[in-house]
């Protein structure tokens, strides 16, 4: 009995040996002695999320040579993140980068990482402002809402007023629907408010005949329009999409009701530039996009980070980007048509 006690405690021994020392390989733990890249662990909200992809691979790019990055799938899943985030202070990472399933949810993981003293730079979902003041170490990177909204409003805007019979039941007032992202997101309640803000500007007058969530996804976004083309038809004179895979999703919805042939015309806009959205322009299934620069997004964070890591405070000079009250980087959008299709790629 007792031997069989020793067996088993020599046993569990090796195993936890052989599990540390296994991780911190596999995971590209700091073994290398002195001179090593810093390791910087980044927590994205879902990998199936097509511009958060981008993003991953632009800080996949921006690491080479400069940090160690290990890059976990935290699966839209607020809990599953906070594990994320825990094994990465237990692993004594230098910085971390998160990507927060819920952004309300940035309090406590700054608690954590101020407590272990491990500097964290948010990214693409904002924490709240009393949330962004916990801690110094703490900054963000991401876009203005707002600049998206207002660029996506309008490409609308410049279609209505060069085509005439975009009023198809000639009332002067431009019906539209709203594909929201997830709600509570600064991009998908900014980018919806926005959008309409600057038809009205314009001197349009609107109509909103629906809106629902596509919760950034394509296959929801083709399931609201479908529900939308069924309750409204031709009633629908613009689909504003808060990102590009809800717009492609409508996109197919329109096709499926005979859009996009035989005269049948439909403005539709979304967000981000991403690659088959780029193409949509080209087939002149979508009308416009916006640029949501996924490669500067995610440079201008793991450069922070990185910064960060090595125990200094960024600056433009270190990390390449200009800082908004010490702490914020934004990154610029950009307007994109089939005439500047090359901007985005
Ligand atoms: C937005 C982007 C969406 C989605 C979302 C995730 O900025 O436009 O497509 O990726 O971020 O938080
Ligand atoms: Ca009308």
């Amino acid at each position: 009995m007792k031997k069989w006690t020793a067996t088993l405690l020599i046993g569990v021994m090796l195993t936890v040996v052989g599990c540390s020392s296994g991780s911190s390989g596999a995971e590209g733990g700091d073994s290398g002695g002195a001179g090593t890249e810093p390791n910087i662990g980044v927590a994205i909200y879902k990998f199936d999320d097509t511009f958060m992809t981008g993003v991953r691979n632009a800080i996949t790019e921006a690491a080479n040579g400069k940090a160690k990055v290990d890059i976990v799938d935290s699966q839209n899943s607020q809990p599953t993140q906070n594990d994320k985030i825990d094994l990465f202070i237990t692993k004594k990472v230098d910085a971390l980068v998160i990507n927060p399933v819920d952004r309300t949810a940035a309090g406590v993981m700054i608690d954590k990482a101020k407590a272990a003293d491990i500097p964290v730079v948010f990214l693409n979902r904002e924490p709240l402002p009393e949330d962004m003041k916990k801690w110094d170490k703490v900054y963000y990177v991401g876009a203005k809402a707002e600049e998206s909204g207002t660029i996506s409003g309008q490409l609308i805007v410049d279609y209505w007023k060069a085509n005439p019979d975009a009023d198809k039941n000639k009332d002067g007032v431009l019906q539209y629907v709203m594909l929201k992202g997830e709600p509570g997101h600064q991009d998908a309640e900014l980018r919806t408010k926005y959008s309409v803000q600057a038809l009205e500007d314009a001197g349009i007058k609107v109509e909103k005949v629906a809106e629902d969530t596509g919760m950034w996804d394509r296959v929801k976004g083709q399931e609201k329009m479908a529900a939308f083309l069924a309750a409204h038809g031709d009633k629908i004179e613009a689909v504003l999409a808060n990102n590009d895979d809800m717009a492609l999703g409508a996109v197919e919805a329109l096709k499926a009701a005979g859009y996009f042939t035989g005269g049948k015309k439909m403005p539709v806009v979304g967000v981000d530039a991403t690659a088959p959205a780029l193409q949509a322009l080209k087939d002149g299934t979508m009308l416009g996009t916006v640029l949501n620069d996924a490669k500067n997004q995610g440079k201008a964070a793991l450069n922070l980070a990185a910064v960060l890591a090595k125990g200094e405070v960024p600056n433009k000079d270190s990390s390449g980007y200009d800082l908004t009250d010490g702490k914020f980087v934004w990154i610029p959008y950009k307007k994109i048509t089939k005439d500047n299709i090359d901007d985005a790629q």
